[in-house]
């Protein structure tokens, strides 16, 4: 199966999860607090803040073509109007150290964390995230865009709202902080009714504002002089209806995906990221039927969910696809090889139907930091020792690599 002449294929990671120390964030006070409900500290991840230029080297030297990554707002602005120019220019090294090896950057701008000030100040349901937001977008576009290639604004800018609509779903209507969310943001300080991480906040309240600075980010980068296409990326399922679940399974994907998806028409591309799918009955979302696989972090194994997404992306946007992130976490790596594979199946199906599909970036490069799980689950093409912080690509890497490299699935 051979994919399209310039067709990207890649792998992601996100600041957070891969980079270390990253201290002036809210997700690093959570962490570390005395009532903290993640399952460990991300501490120095896979310290890639020192190492990408030998973690851009094996991606180049794996075959790959594209790297996305996500430059760290808490870095670029850990004061509120303060912004750090050795941030700035470390991102800028990368960036360029990227287009010295021939590798595409796709540079996300707001990967899931933010700087503490502005999630102890009500975060994303504020209305005042929404210039906060582009002033951020405008200052790293000024000092980074002409090395860009291609730019995501907010990463997964429908996760709050679906979280929030499972949470829902299992009647703990309409928000409840979970356990030891006050304690937690009380001994990190300020007002705990303000605050408002990105992954645990009211979705249905953060929603219009993360829309409203898709937008107001999107012109403000356009305007700093980012010449490169811009786009959102978004977690999409591939939502199925059992017998009768039609009604419900309509409603959901108009809150969760659909309102997402309209909003970005006429942008340059939408990001699609996608692991698994979800059905539904009568009453509501179903859980996977009982003989199927699971991954480590307990989704059904269902790859075929790519192929249902790329198409629903492209018919509700009418933009050009780009797959900016897609992966399993999994102990087994035979089953990563098993599940990309069968997931570019349906890639490459829907490109045979026409649909404008740019190209494949696999989630993740490394093993590293899952957020809440902290670092069980293991989605890495590449092994990371957590205590010498050595790199080992597994047999997946060498794999997709080498699919990257022929441009072709055998
Ligand atoms: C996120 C990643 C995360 C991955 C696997 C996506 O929702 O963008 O940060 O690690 O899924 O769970």
């Amino acid at each position: 199966m051979q994919f399209p002449e310039n067709f990207l294929w890649g792998t992601a990671t996100a600041a957070h999860q891969v980079e270390g120390g990253n201290a002036s964030s809210d997700l690093w006070l959570m962490e570390n607090a005395p009532a903290s409900f993640f399952a460990e500290p991300s501490g120095d991840a896979c310290d890639h803040y020192h190492l990408y230029p030998q973690d851009l080297a094996l991606l180049k030297g794996l075959g790959f073509g594209a790297y996305r990554f996500s430059v760290e707002w808490a870095r670029i602005e850990p004061e509120e109007g303060f912004f750090s120019r050795a941030s700035l220019d470390h991102y800028r090294r990368m960036i360029a150290a990227s287009r010295a090896l021939g590798i595409v950057p796709i540079v996300t701008l707001h990967h899931f964390t933010a700087p503490l000030w502005f999630t102890r100040d009500g975060g994303w349901t504020e209305p005042k995230a929404v210039d906060r937001f582009a002033r951020y977008c405008e200052v790293a576009a000024r000092a980074l865009g002409d090395l860009m290639l291609f730019a995501c604004t907010i990463n997964e800018a429908n996760i709050p709202m679906m979280i929030t609509a499972q949470r829902e779903a299992d009647n703990r209507a309409p928000w409840e902080p979970p356990k030891r969310f006050k304690e937690i943001a009380r001994s990190c300080g300020g007002e705990t009714r303000r605050w408002a991480p990105y992954l645990i906040c009211d979705g249905r309240a953060a929603t219009p504002h993360l829309i409203a600075a898709h937008r107001k980010g999107y012109e403000a980068l356009k305007s700093a002089g980012l010449a490169c296409p811009i786009g959102i990326t978004l977690a999409l399922l591939d939502m199925q209806a059992e017998e009768g679940g039609e009604a419900m399974r309509d409603l959901a994907e108009q809150l969760i995906e659909g309102q997402f998806l309209e909003s970005v028409r006429g942008d340059d591309f939408v990001g699609v990221q996608t692991y698994t799918r979800m059905r539904f009955g009568p009453q509501g979302p179903l859980p996977p039927p009982a003989a199927a696989e699971r991954t480590q972090m307990g989704y059904e194994f269902y790859p075929q969910a790519l192929e249902a997404t790329v198409r629903k992306a492209a018919r509700i946007s009418g933009c050009p696809v780009l797959v900016t992130e897609n992966g399993i976490g999994t102990a087994d790596d035979t089953h990563r090889i098993a599940y990309a594979r069968r997931a570019l199946e349906g890639v490459h199906a829907a490109i045979a139907d026409g649909i404008d599909i740019r190209g494949y970036v696999h989630w993740s490069l490394l093993d590293n930091y899952e957020w809440l799980e902290g670092y069980r689950p293991k989605f890495g093409l590449v092994a990371v020792d957590r205590a010498t912080q050595a790199r080992r690509p597994k047999p997946s890497a060498y794999w997709l690599g080498a699919v990257a490299q022929n441009n072709t699935l055998e």
